[in-house]
Parts: structure tokens; C-alpha cells; sequence
């Protein structure tokens, strides 16, 4: 790097990788006939036009590869995840991977650790009304996951300290980050940094959402944060987080969501490395279906996606590293810091 200053948001690009998996084998109990047909059907579902038949062909291969993923994470699943065909599967892992982010530095301190309350057996923030819609970061080429992620938990803690709904501007954050990756991929802590900085947010209707980075521009706030937090790397710490404060972002390993269908998700470590995590999202509860303990998460990839554009994955194993980088912006009512609120079981 030279004498290069070592800001840390360079630091950060330097992490990025995206793999793509080898070989092409049709999986083996279907017959041809049949991975044709399900690609004919996935067309129509997913309106899919390609702009010649090489096109085609290239991406019926990579749907195959898919198929075969798809198997690989039903076969291994230790919970009630379900995988199949999804609206992602005619992309590569790479462009799937571009829409995400590489990890973010752990060097920022940690919320000093309390004794533990009882956890509510449940919670899920939408049943209060302060979970904004899903939305959809489209596209192939804007890795703005960290974006929406970012003002959705600014979104989700102001309705919930001042019972305001807010649509807030994911493009705003994109256009005036900090660390000026935009598109490129970015960081939460950069979203709320750039929040703090430009004092505030505007809404989505003032400056609305184009899927690319473009100039900066100022509007005047109708939501500001006071701060943010990285929180402690405990599922139970988390979720009594979540609990007592409101929905925080997460950044997670997305190799099992490209093919996620429904159910509560918990591939083989194998196939969720923690290590590698690549994409962020607003975790808004969490609870279990007969002991089997999940974390509800909000994602940006419209509610088409699967389970209404949310995600369920097993909680109490660092499931595709969902500790990794539990972080939150701060939003007191003035007078009021750090009240506690109750999240709906
Ligand atoms: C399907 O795709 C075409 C061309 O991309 C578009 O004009 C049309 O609105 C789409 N239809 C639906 C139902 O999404
Ligand atoms: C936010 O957006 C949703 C979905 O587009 C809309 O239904 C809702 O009315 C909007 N809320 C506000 C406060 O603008």
C-alpha cells in the first residue's frame, strides 16, 4: 500500500472477493427434459426475456447450477429450510454476490456487557407497526444492501420512539457516503456516519431511490439519529437487544439465500461459512417453532423474495455468521435517553 494513507474505508475494499463455483453437472435424478421444463416455467414466472439464444443458453447453465446448489443445501439442511427455484436462479454467485458487501472492520468498541434479563420467548417489531415495507435494491450492479439496511433500522426506531412512519431516502446515503463507494458496496457504520454528517435524513419521496450513485444532493431532514453502536457478538445479548431497543442491522453469509424458499433456514456450516459474510440486513425479531429457535430478517430485495421478503435462519449457532457485526444507529427522544420499549411476542 505504500505511503498510502490508510483511511478505513480502503481498508475495507481490500476484503472483497467473489468466487464463482466450478464445474456444470445437471443433477442427477432430473433427466434434461425436466431441468428444461422448470427453466421454461421459471421464464414465465419470472418474465424472463434474454437478448439472444447464446444469452440463453448461458443462463440456463447457470440456472442448472442452481438447481444443483439447491439440492446440495436441501440434502444438508439441519432445519426446516426449503430451496428451489428463485428469481435469482438464472444469476451467477458473482452477480448475486454484487449485490452485497464485503465485512466491515470489527475494531469500533463494543457496548459494554450487561447482566443478562430474562428474554422474552418471542419478538417481531412488525406486529407494532415499525417495520417499513420491503423494498427491492433491483438491479445487478448496486450493492447498496448496506444502504437499505441502514435506513431501514433508522426507519424502524423512529417510528418506535416517536410514532412517526417514515419512508427515509436509501439514495441519499448512496450519493453522499462517506467512504464514496456507493454502489461499489458500502458499510453500515459509513450509512450512519453519512447520516450523522449530512444531519439527517430525507424522505424517499424527496429523493428517491435510482439504483445508481449519483451526485449528492441536500434536502432537509424529516428523521436524525444521534449515533450508532456495534452491539456484543451473543444471540442471546442480541436478542434482548432487539427486544428492549428495536430492530438492528446484521451482516451475514448469503450463500444459502440465493436459493431459499421458506422455513427456517440452517445450512451445514460447509455450505454458510460465518467467516465469510457478504451482505447485511434489518434483523426485526426473533422466536421458535417447536424449539427451534430463528431471527426473523428484513431483506431489500422486494416481497417477492421468498416468505414475503423476509428470512428465516436458526439462531443459537452463528448461523452463516450472523454475529459477525450486529450494529444499530441510536434515536433517543429527547429527554428521554434510552428508554426502554417492548417489542410485540
Ligand atoms: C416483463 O418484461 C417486459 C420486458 O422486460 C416488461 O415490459 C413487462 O412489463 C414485464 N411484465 C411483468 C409482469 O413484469
Ligand atoms: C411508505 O411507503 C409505503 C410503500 O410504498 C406506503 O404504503 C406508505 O404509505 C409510505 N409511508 C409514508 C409515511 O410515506
Amino acid at each position: 500500500m505504500g505511503s498510502r494513507v490508510l483511511s478505513p474505508c480502503l481498508l475495507l475494499l481490500g476484503v472483497w472477493v467473489c468466487a464463482l463455483p466450478a464445474g456444470s453437472v445437471l443433477p442427477p435424478e432430473l433427466s434434461k427434459a425436466e431441468v428444461t421444463g422448470l427453466f421454461k416455467d421459471f421464464m414465465i414466472q419470472f418474465n424472463r426475456t434474454y437478448r439472444s439464444p447464446a444469452e440463453q443458453r448461458r443462463r440456463f447453465g447457470i440456472f442448472k447450477q442452481s438447481l444443483l446448489a439447491a439440492r446440495r443445501l436441501q440434502e444438508t439442511e439441519l432445519g426446516t429450510g426449503q430451496y428451489g427455484v428463485t428469481r435469482f436462479s438464472d444469476w451467477t454467485d458473482e452477480e448475486f454476490r454484487g449485490m452485497f458487501q464485503s465485512p466491515p472492520p470489527r475494531t469500533m468498541h463494543q457496548e459494554a456487557w450487561r447482566p443478562r434479563k430474562k428474554l422474552p420467548k418471542s419478538c417481531d417489531w412488525r406486529k407494532a407497526g415499525a417495520v417499513t415495507a420491503v423494498r427491492d435494491q433491483v438491479g445487478r450492479n448496486c450493492r447498496s444492501c448496506w444502504a437499505f439496511a441502514a435506513v431501514a433500522n433508522i426507519e424502524s426506531l423512529w417510528y418506535i420512539h416517536f410514532r412517526q412512519p417514515r419512508n427515509l431516502s436509501v439514495q441519499e446515503v448512496l450519493d453522499c457516503s462517506w467512504c464514496g463507494a456507493g454502489c461499489k458496496g458500502g458499510y453500515v457504520w459509513d450509512a450512519f456516519t453519512t447520516v450523522l454528517h449530512q444531519r439527517g435524513l430525507t424522505s424517499e419521496a424527496a429523493y428517491p431511490y435510482t439504483g445508481r450513485q449519483e451526485k449528492c444532493q441536500q434536502h432537509d431532514p424529516t428523521a436524525y439519529i444521534q449515533g450508532f453502536q456495534t452491539l456484543p457478538r451473543d444471540e442471546e445479548e442480541i436478542a434482548a437487544h432487539v427486544a428492549t431497543k428495536g430492530p438492528i442491522t446484521v451482516t451475514l453469509n448469503s450463500a444459502a439465500m440465493k436459493n431459499y424458499k421458506k422455513g427456517i433456514s440452517q445450512p451445514l456450516v460447509k455450505n454458510c461459512s460465518p467467516d465469510q459474510v457478504d451482505h447485511v440486513a434489518l434483523l426485526v425479531g426473533y422466536g421458535d417453532v417447536k424449539r427451534r429457535q430463528y431471527w426473523v430478517i428484513k431483506n431489500s430485495w422486494g416481497k417477492d423474495w421468498e416468505e414475503k421478503g423476509y428470512y428465516r435462519l436458526y439462531r443459537g449457532s452463528n448461523a452463516c455468521g450472523i454475529t459477525t457485526f450486529p450494529l444499530t444507529a441510536t434515536v433517543h427522544r429527547v429527554g428521554a435517553p434510552g428508554h426502554e420499549v417492548h417489542c410485540p411476542p
